[in-house]
């Protein structure tokens, strides 16, 4: 049974920036519910995968150094591991992860084809097609079987997951592997990180839900590591149940207990966490308006999908954000979803006279701070809502 816990209230596609300000632009009602029997915590609202990903999609996953490093550190541990004759990535995006392999050992399936096409270039095989049974019937035919299958936050974007699992089973060698990072749901609680649900991500995954989708596969975690990225993820190691030659780590059962110790099975949890989103959203508006009250600039950094939900769930505009800086080129003199917020192209100059910035990719914290010395040194400071709204 599906429980109702938290209400986003209405908001637009998170990845349509518009050239152009409309005031009336789509929205949607973003509610969050948790599975008393699954323990899956997903949103209502559905949207068609085509309008959200399609040949228009402005995220590179290649915009950040952090996740290049994961990306390249992972692919040391895959060939080291696992060292599979064929690797098939689904949701490749601009080939981060794909272009450390060599172009004949790997498959990406991409269905943003602006995308996709940017790894074709570089001579490694991009299908441009959604994943799913009907795409998986085709590569079995001209791949036989894979030996390992990767996805990074993508597998939480796809409404079936019956499809997505089948499709992952049919296709599998019987000793493959397959690695979903995506992120972790105990993170979000304890980050009170609301931002972490819009209409692309269907589901935040826990890995105790993972584990109750994919026993109707016959498939079994048998390792997880905490990674950093995107405001803490899981990366899950998965393999079918009859695969005896790979023991069952340690990892699995603590993290399993973690997530049972702060009650994710427990819709009160969910309950508490709604509370927190609400107390979060005042005080940041608290926050905002007493700088505004002091005539100081703020502007936003990182124009994320996360933000957009920030934006639009505490009602912040231009009259508290001038503008936003970003790095990806099409994000580039482009509105915030919802929002009449501009984003700039980001350089350097442009922090000049801001006294204040919203870090709206928060999950790069570290890395910004590295790159904005200048501007710290010089008095600025810095306003986040992770795990609660405060001035750095
Ligand atoms: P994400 O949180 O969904 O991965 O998005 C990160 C966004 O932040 C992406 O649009 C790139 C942008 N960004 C910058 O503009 N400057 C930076 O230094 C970093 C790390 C990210």
């Amino acid at each position: 049974m599906n429980k109702f816990f938290l209400n986003l209230g209405k908001q637009p596609l998170a990845n349509n920036y518009l050239t152009k300000y409309q005031s009336k632009q789509p929205m949607y009602l973003l509610k969050i519910f948790f599975n008393t029997k699954t323990k899956l915590v997903s949103i209502s609202k559905r949207i068609p995968s085509k309008k959200m990903f399609n040949n228009k999609y402005p995220y590179k996953s290649s915009m950040s150094k952090t996740m290049q490093k994961s990306f390249f550190k992972l692919s040391k541990e895959i060939k080291k591991r696992f060292n599979p004759k064929l690797l098939l990535e689904i949701g490749s995006n601009d080939g981060s992860l794909l272009t450390n392999f060599d172009r004949s050992k790997c498959i990406g399936i991409e269905p943003c084809s602006n995308l996709a096409k940017l790894t074709q270039k570089k001579g490694y095989q991009t299908y441009d097609v959604y994943w799913n049974f009907k795409t998986v019937k085709k590569l079995k035919k001209k791949f036989k079987n894979i030996d390992l299958i990767y996805s990074a936050n993508t597998i939480t974007h796809i409404s079936n997951l019956d499809d997505v699992f089948k499709s992952i089973s049919y296709i599998l060698s019987d000793n493959g592997i397959i690695i979903i990072e995506d992120p972790s749901l105990l993170e979000c609680l304890k980050k009170v990180s609301y931002d972490q649900f819009y209409n692309e991500h269907i589901y935040v995954f826990s890995a105790i839900s993972l584990k109750n989708i994919l026993k109707k596969y016959s498939l079994e975690i048998f390792d997880i590591k905490n990674l950093s990225t995107h405001g803490g993820s899981l990366r899950y190691y998965i393999k079918r149940k009859n695969n005896k030659k790979l023991i069952i780590s340690s990892s699995v059962k603590k993290q399993l207990f973690k997530e049972k110790k702060y009650g994710l099975n427990n819709y009160r949890t969910y309950k508490n966490f709604s509370n927190s989103a609400e107390k979060s959203k005042e005080s940041l508006n608290k926050i905002l308006t007493n700088i505004k009250n002091d005539n100081k600039k703020i502007i936003g950094y990182g124009a994320t999908a996360k933000a957009t939900t920030v934006l639009n769930y505490c009602n912040i505009d231009n009259n508290f954000i001038d503008f936003f800086v970003d790095t990806t080129p099409d994000k580039k003199n482009r509105f915030m979803p919802g929002k009449k917020i501009k984003i700039l192209k980001y350089n350097q100059n442009i922090l000049k006279n801001v006294d204040y910035i919203f870090l709206g990719a928060w999950n790069f914290r570290n890395e910004i701070f590295k790159k904005e010395k200048k501007f710290i040194k010089k008095g600025g400071k810095f306003i986040t809502h992770i795990p609660f709204p405060k001035i750095i």
